[in-house]
């Protein structure tokens, strides 16, 4: 049943092309929010309800509800982004929420609700970079955020490279996972984790100046170099994933790959020669979503481009 005061809310999923494990250290990362989108409507109601496809949905729902201040809502939520497809089908949710109830939200303030919203449905002190892509990621760019002081930068992302995103079909809930310890661990000083922590900033720096002299080949070495680290040095990474790390990259027409997000199985990302896209899934034989740049759902309108 629709009413007057029905709201609706859409925003989409991300990739972190670099930068990994090091938004919650205050480090530089690189996301894009990509062309797979979650779609709410919802009206206020006596209690907080749900429709979904996504698992655990009312809670994220109902906490970023609370960080709003506003009353109980019966929500539906639609979504092209399946759960555990690796490109952070709940921060598009958190943001396609906060996006309908407070469409005139600052969208940096948005990504901070959301953020808290996640870490009290979850217990997982996660970091802001997967609800600031989604809240104000650009359709052509990657965002080059910096955690510390939420300042970001627009790079543009060439056309010519496919961004893949690899299912490792090992799933998990980040609460099953080591990443609060990873992440005091990280906060305490270990040694070895922040050799990962400093040598991944460097890597973003990096990646950033290839994107600019569009060099694609420095941006797959820069992929390798992550995975290593973030296998090696931070030991977020697993046996099946690093092989299927291993055999994407060997692959024609892929400049790199690595394990991206949280880790611990999960997906890993691919940079791609856009023209041999179709031989690159066909050979890799698993689950492959292929994704452009998109905007974010508090992206600032573009001078002389309608809305969608
Ligand atoms: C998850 C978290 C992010 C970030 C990544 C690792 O996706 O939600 O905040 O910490 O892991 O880079």
């Amino acid at each position: 049943m629709r009413s007057e005061s029905t709201w609706h809310g859409k925003a989409p999923g991300r990739v972190n092309l670099i930068g990994e494990h090091v938004d919650y250290l205050g480090g530089i990362v690189l996301p894009a929010a990509v062309d797979r989108f979650t779609e709410v409507t919802g009206q206020a109601s006596a209690n907080w309800s749900i429709a979904s496809d996504v698992e655990g949905g009312l809670a994220y729902v109902r906490a970023v509800g609370e960080e709003l201040g506003v009353v109980p809502q019966d929500v539906h939520v639609n979504s092209q982004i399946p759960p555990n497809a690796g490109i952070s089908s709940s921060a598009a949710l958190l943001v396609a929420v906060a996006a309908g109830l407070r469409p005139d939200m600052d969208g940096r303030e948005a990504a901070l609700a959301c953020q808290r919203a996640e870490q009290k449905a979850t217990g997982v002190h996660v970091g802001v970079m997967d609800q600031f892509a989604s809240a104000l990621g650009r359709q052509g760019d990657a965002l080059l955020l910096d955690c510390a002081t939420l300042e970001y930068e627009l790079v543009p992302f060439p056309d010519e490279v496919a961004i893949a995103v690899i299912d490792s079909g090992e799933h998990r809930s980040l609460a099953a996972t080591p990443y609060n310890q990873r992440r005091r661990e990280a906060e305490a000083g270990d040694p070895k984790r922040m050799r990962h922590v400093h040598s991944e900033i460097a890597r973003v720096r990096a990646f950033v100046a290839a994107l600019r002299e569009r060099d694609f080949n420095r941006l797959g070495e820069l992929l390798k170099e992550s995975h290593a680290s973030l296998r090696d040095d931070f030991e977020v990474s697993t046996p099946n994933v690093d092989a299927l790390v291993e055999r994407a990259s060997s692959i024609d027409g892929c400049y790199g790959a690595r394990i991206m997000g949280a880790g611990f199985g999960g997906s890993m990302l691919a940079l791609l020669d856009r023209t041999k896209t179709q031989p690159f899934v066909a050979v890799l034989g698993r689950p492959v979503l292929i994704c452009s740049t998109a905007d974010g759902a508090f992206a600032p309108a573009r001078a002389g481009r309608p809305p969608d």
